[in-house]
């Protein structure tokens, strides 16, 4: 990719005032996050993906669905942030210290944005690496990796099974997300998105919000997607690439 074609989109960074990122499962890729279907390997081969991340399943076998979701704690847990995130850590900073406001909204579980130095991302759709009580909804901290929970399922304190902090199919997204995502959406002049498929919702909607309110737009992917033709810039490539790139360009 020519240096020109950064060239727009580094100077909408660097002037902008108000910025929303949106990350999906491409920002992690590079990281060896497994998907969601690649954790299905070995014990997990005969299981579906979908028949395991719900409420329902939870109810009838939480400690069948509590393992699988330790197995997946412990498998981000021994990947490591990449290029990509750490660039988003640091334009964070660059904004901030311009004066400017930032909100990076991310539909990962993994948590390699928070390790990365993203200083409070919203985490749309939970977090892997926290637990809660399925009853009071009191946090139950796991136990440091690379250890699993003793046994399956893990009980809070007053015995009843505790639960990953995810949002599962069939489950609203938290209203503490919903309601800073859309804050920030209304008042934001530029919109990065980044390793989205932008075809899961409300997020692929966050894209249509923010053009609607006059943001400037730029995709970081190495496919056209959706939102491609509405978008003001479409960087193409993997994002532990592009982001590196663009922060460079923008502030050194
Ligand atoms: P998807 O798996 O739908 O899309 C991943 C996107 O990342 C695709 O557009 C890829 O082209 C792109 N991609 C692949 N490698 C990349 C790289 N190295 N750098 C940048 N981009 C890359 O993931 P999401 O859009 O995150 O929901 O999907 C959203 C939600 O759908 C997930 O959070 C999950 C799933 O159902 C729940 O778990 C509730």
């Amino acid at each position: 990719m020519d240096d020109q074609t950064f060239a727009q989109p580094a100077a909408a960074l660097r002037d902008a005032r108000s910025v929303v990122i949106l990350t999906g499962a491409g920002v992690s890729a590079e990281s060896g996050i497994p998907t969601f279907r690649d954790t299905m390997e070995g014990l997990w081969a005969s299981f579906d993906p979908q028949q395991l991340a719900t409420p329902e399943a939870f109810a009838r076998d939480p400690g069948l669905v509590t393992r699988w979701y330790d197995h997946r704690r412990l498998g981000c847990a021994a990947c490591e942030p990449n290029p990509g995130h750490l660039a988003l850590a640091r334009m964070e900073r660059e904004i901030c210290a311009l004066g400017g406001e930032f909100t990076l909204l991310t539909q990962n579980v993994d948590g390699l944005h928070r390790r990365a130095g993203s200083a409070d991302p919203v985490e749309l759709h939970g977090s892997v690496m926290t637990w809660r009580c399925s009853e009071t909804g009191e946090a139950v901290t796991p136990p440091p990796p690379p250890a699993p929970w003793p046994g399956f399922p893990p009980k809070s304190p007053s015995g009843a099974p505790v639960r990953p902090d995810v949002v599962w199919f069939g489950e609203a997204l938290p209203e503490e997300a919903l309601e800073r995502s859309f804050d920030a959406l209304s008042s934001c002049d530029l919109l990065v998105s980044v390793g989205t498929s932008a075809v899961v919702y409300p997020a692929a909607g966050f894209i249509e919000v923010a053009v609607a309110n006059g943001a400037r737009t730029i995709e970081v992917n190495p496919k056209d997607t959706p939102m491609t033709p509405i978008v003001t810039w479409a960087l193409r490539g993997p994002s532990a690439g592009i982001l590196p790139l663009l922060v460079e360009r923008a502030f050194d």
